[in-house]
């Protein structure tokens, strides 16, 4: 298409504000609507974005002939509905992860973007980010050969409660898994992709203060590739500030990746990029910094490219079935306490 891309955005809480302010700062897109529930919500909205129309109801946003591209960015269980009504009204679709709180869903979200000739794209913006990018990039360039284990490992504070406190309301979260953890199941299969898709997963979870599983502040799971590959992905909330790390090894040594800020979106992060094998380390230097408002910047600006150009999304509906499905086959294992084999997507 030809033209700037206009945008409606769905969700204006604390990361859909995040999302507004991307979309009006990227070159080829207009924010031209927002819809948000709660009247405080609306006017915060209005007031930041004076330029847009604020709706109640996001079906009358949808339902607008000027709007060509629509951002998801409500509580986890309302991404199904809200993206199939997008995608059916004719809009491209960006929508935060999950995609989904089931596969049915994933798949029915997939054909109808198929159907109607749109774009689905899913928010898994870490593959944006110039840290978490580089390291896909030197696995491709093959700093250190065919990858035979990724280990992602975030220890952070306690989840907020988010609006109404729906984060930690299972009906509407799904599972802490399908927060956090779920980008780091995206990172493990893009950099195992050399490996084909995940085989089966076993996966492990406690509380900190009590003995309950479906919102589980510590989280471990073992993912099994084809030909013995394997990730390892691990979240503690029981600890302060944000701190990720990435260890891919391969047959010739292993990459680093490093991390940490008070929260994700910290304008003052430390991070580092080393790789090598014993005594033969290599300091990767990195183009920009890394953090999760530089990667949904990114992440708008590729969406509105493969809009107006055809480029291939850096996330799309079949990725975040398969990090939805990793998700759900984890707390499947944790509650059966075996391992779960999984499903081709
Ligand atoms: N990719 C990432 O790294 C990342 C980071 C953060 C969040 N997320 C995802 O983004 C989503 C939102 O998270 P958040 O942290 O922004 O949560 P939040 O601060 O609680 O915001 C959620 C917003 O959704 C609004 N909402 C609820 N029902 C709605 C409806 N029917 N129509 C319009 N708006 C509605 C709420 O409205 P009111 O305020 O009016 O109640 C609230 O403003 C979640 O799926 C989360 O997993 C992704």
């Amino acid at each position: 298409m030809t033209g700037a891309v206009r945008f409606g955005l769905v969700g204006y809480g604390l990361f859909g504000a995040h999302h507004a302010h991307a979309i009006q700062a990227t070159p080829g897109a207009q924010l031209v609507a927002i819809a948000a529930r709660s009247e405080a919500s609306r006017i915060s909205a209005a007031t930041a974005h004076p330029q847009t129309t604020v709706h109640a109801d996001y079906r009358e946003l949808l339902d607008r002939r000027d709007i060509d591209a629509v951002s998801i960015v409500v509580p986890n269980a309302l991404h199904y509905e809200v993206a199939a009504a997008a995608l059916a009204s004719g809009k491209h679709v960006l929508l935060e992860k999950p995609m989904a709180l089931s596969v049915a869903h994933c798949q029915e979200l997939i054909g109808l973007a198929a159907d109607h000739g749109r774009l689905l794209a899913i928010g898994h913006e870490l593959r944006l980010s110039s840290l978490w990018g580089s390291v896909k990039r030197l696995i491709d360039e093959g700093a250190i050969g065919l990858p035979r284990f990724v280990l992602v490992e975030l220890s952070r504070f306690p989840y907020r409660q988010g609006s109404g406190g729906w984060r930690y309301d299972l009906a509407q979260v799904g599972s802490w898994i399908l927060e956090e953890p779920i980008h780091f199941f995206d990172l493990a299969r893009w950099y195992l992709a050399g490996s084909g898709e995940p085989v089966s997963i076993f996966a492990r979870a406690n509380s900190r203060l009590a003995g309950q599983h479906s919102l589980a502040d510590n989280f471990a799971a073992t993912v099994d590739f084809h030909g013995g590959a394997f990730a390892v992905i691990v979240q503690t909330l029981a600890a302060f500030d944000h701190h990720q790390t990435a260890k891919i090894a391969g047959e010739k040594g292993t990459i680093w990746a490093a991390w940490s800020g008070v929260d994700a979106r910290t304008d003052r992060p430390t991070f580092s990029l080393r790789y090598g094998l014993a005594a033969d380390v290599h300091e990767v230097p990195l183009a920009k910094p890394a953090g999760e408002l530089l990667e949904l910047a990114d992440e708008i600006a590729a969406f509105v490219r493969s809009i107006q150009a055809g480029t291939p999304l850096p996330c799309t509906g079949t990725d975040g079935l398969w990090s939805t499905h990793l998700c759900l086959a984890a707390q499947e294992s944790i509650e059966r306490g075996a391992i779960v084999e999984l499903a081709p997507g």
